[in-house]
């Protein structure tokens, strides 16, 4: 049975922000967004075959122009293995449980490992990554340091015995195999080895961490443990991430609400509003009462933070960053200004949850990185609403202005941040099909955002479909693009347009219908441009979901290569069984592609059979599958992606 925690169950946004009840009130179909007024202004700046896309006339007869996308597609899979396009070989590295240092404790097939060798090894289910060369500010592609995120875990395969006779020792062991992992790797021929090194890394759910920015010791932060909310124990469920100018990590926190629980009849409107359990899920308030909501109501607004940490220091200390405000954090993803100051955009992945913005208020300086080291504390946070015409605005979560005032439930900025969910609500910010990551193209600066699915939209009591989430019951979820007013990362507007709805265009179901031109897919999550300007896209149809019903067409998860400027779309890789594909960086030179497998089997372990439904990577006398990063380069040496 899986362990994954439908994080989304619940649907926590009950405010009445508009909808398309007020869109239908305006006259406005979807059609007309798409074809005509502002919207078809907005289509003009992003391109022509964006527009042809969108208009149905895509899919042209004559022979396809596949752009950027060199290699041959390959077919949908429901094999336990990785499969890549001709060409193409790979290596799989740095499993769940192998040493982050080379000289580190070794995994062992029954997981009987302690938790103080679970916090010297690579963590669980892999997640968002990034190559930083060495040393830094170097260009090399043979050498450098790999940090990976671990989501979260399935406590079936972490321990011998799963979940039978609960321990402290199996909770510390949890904590440990959650947060980040930083590894130096060196490559030799085409091979990629593991070193022995002073930078290697493990940030767990225990480690200590520095609150910063406006809300670092607000009543509402403050524990019995830290009285003065100054000082975190761990980061958890670090999903995707960002990467700043400077040189430092982003390891964003995201469904961190499943890790609390709050039994009590009186659950506060801010933990409601963030969806804090009621039931336990994980267990670990029976070992560690920091996770019992009720009994310590501040210790869940001290995570659903952005946190900053420089893996080129083995000693500094992680930073949760309060001025990018706390939601479930998917990614961060950095773009800079004319003016040097520096956007990050971020989803809150969550049904009819925000998108979100800060800007730095300081210029990155790229001569000095002392400067730089608190750019994120001071700055302006903002909200997106996608407006029916193809407009859209960066609406600024600051105190005293749009309404976000004491007399509005928001003392200071502090209040405004640890609630930037309650602060979107006030301001009318558009509720959205569950943003994952961001992407900004490295030379247009356009940004693309993928919304994985929504089945509740159009559900009963839900909001119905709008311009910005036009499907009802949204299966397959879809791809939006926005450009800044002026192309100033800055802007407080912009224009915008779907870039890709997903599923098959010839499904007869209007909600299932996709306008993929190529390979299809669903639920896009890891989203990333390479410095060819191709979109790579990987999916994460749920274990519940993988090929079943109307998904089995999609085959396991995938990951596929976009040409932004054609809509071209090819499937370049296919994952085990049970698995999501997602983080995915390369090498500066961009012939070395680092993707990761995450939860293999997922669905199909127990502590009886824990390979019933795949033995990837190991095979059946590896004992358990597990979370690995995949190394891949082309046989010739050439481009990723050629
Ligand atoms: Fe952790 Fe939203 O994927
Ligand atoms: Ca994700
Ligand atoms: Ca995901």
């Amino acid at each position: 049975m899986s362990q994954h925690f439908d994080s989304d169950a619940k649907i926590c946004n009950r405010s009445g922000n508009p909808t398309i009840d007020q869109v239908i009130a305006q006259g406005i179909s979807r059609r007309r967004v798409i074809q005509g007024g502002v919207g078809a202004a907005a289509l003009a700046m992003l391109g022509p075959s964006a527009a042809a896309l969108m208009t149905g006339a895509a899919a042209p007869a004559v022979a396809r122009d596949w752009g950027l996308i060199g290699f041959a597609g390959i077919p949908v899979s429901d094999a336990d293995e990785i499969r890549v396009p001709a060409g193409y070989s790979f290596k799989v590295i740095q499993r769940w449980g192998d040493p982050v240092s080379a000289e580190g404790p070794a995994f062992a097939a029954d997981a009987s490992q302690t938790w103080a060798e679970q916090a010297r090894q690579m963590g669980m289910h892999h997640d968002g990554m990034h190559f930083f060369p060495l040393p830094h500010g170097a260009n090399r592609s043979d050498h450098g340091l790999l940090v990976v995120n671990h989501e979260y875990i399935d406590q079936q395969l972490l321990h011998p015995d799963g979940t039978g006779t609960w321990t402290p020792d199996k909770v510390r062991k949890d904590l440990a195999a959650h947060g980040v992992s930083v590894t130096e790797l060196r490559r030799v021929g085409q091979d990629w080895v593991v070193q022995a090194s002073p930078f290697a890394r493990r940030l767990t759910g225990d480690t200590p961490m520095r609150m910063s920015g406006p809300a670092t010791g607000a009543e509402a932060l403050r524990t019995a443990a830290d009285p003065d909310g100054l000082t975190v124990l761990g980061t958890l469920n670090n999903c995707a991430h960002g990467v700043t100018p400077w040189g430092t990590y982003l390891a964003c926190e995201e469904n961190f609400q499943t890790y609390f629980v709050n039994t009590s009849d009186a659950v506060p409107p801010l933990q409601e509003r963030y969806g804090i359990l009621t039931q336990s899920f994980y267990r670990w308030e029976e070992h560690d009462e920091r996770f019992d909501a009720a009994a310590h109501p501040n210790e869940p607004n001290r995570f659903g933070w952005v946190v900053e940490f420089d893996p080129y220091d083995p000693e500094s200390v992680p930073v949760k960053r309060t001025a990018l405000g706390r939601f479930r954090h998917e990614s961060a993803t950095a773009s800079l200004a004319p003016d040097n100051r520096c956007a990050f955009y971020m989803g809150d992945d969550a049904r009819f949850e925000y998108i979100y913005k800060f800007v730095t208020n300081q210029p990155y300086d790229p001569d000095s990185r002392d400067a730089n080291r608190d750019l994120l504390d001071d700055g302006v946070l903002y909200v997106a609403r996608f407006e029916p015409d193809g407009s859209g605005r960066w609406i600024a979560l600051a105190h005293g202005q749009n309404g976000l005032t004491a007399e509005n439930g928001f003392a200071d900025q502090a209040a405004v941040l640890i609630n930037a969910r309650g602060a979107g609500d006030l301001v009318g910010a558009t509720k959205m099909d569950r943003p994952e990551w961001t992407a900004v193209h490295p030379v247009t600066k356009d940004v693309y955002v993928t919304l994985t699915n929504n089945t509740r939209r159009g559900g009963e009591g839900q909001p119905g479909a709008d311009a910005a989430n036009p499907r009802n019951d949204n299966a397959f979820g879809h791809i939006l693009r926005w450009r800044e007013a002026g192309n100033d990362p800055t802007a407080t507007a912009f224009a915008w347009e779907v870039f890709l709805l997903c599923g098959d265009p010839a499904n007869p179901d209007v909600n299932r219908r996709g306008t993929i031109d190529g390979d299809h897919f669903a639920a896009p999550d890891g989203l990333w441009f390479d410095g060819r300007g191709l979109l790579w896209i990987q999916t994460d149809i749920s274990a519940g979901s993988l090929l079943r019903d109307h998904h089995r067409p999609f085959g396991n998860n995938a990951m596929l290569a976009a040409d932004p400027n054609t809509g071209a779309v090819r499937r370049f890789l296919t994952g085990p069984r049970g698995c999501e594909i997602t983080g995915v960086i390369m090498t500066p030179d961009q012939r070395t592609l680092f993707i990761n497998v995450q939860h293999p089997g997922e669905g199909g372990t127990s502590p009886a059979n824990p390979t019933e439904l795949s033995a990837w990577p190991d095979g059946p006398e590896g004992g358990r599958p597990r979370s690995a990063t995949v190394v891949i380069w082309k046989a010739d040496g050439g481009l990723i992606g050629t």
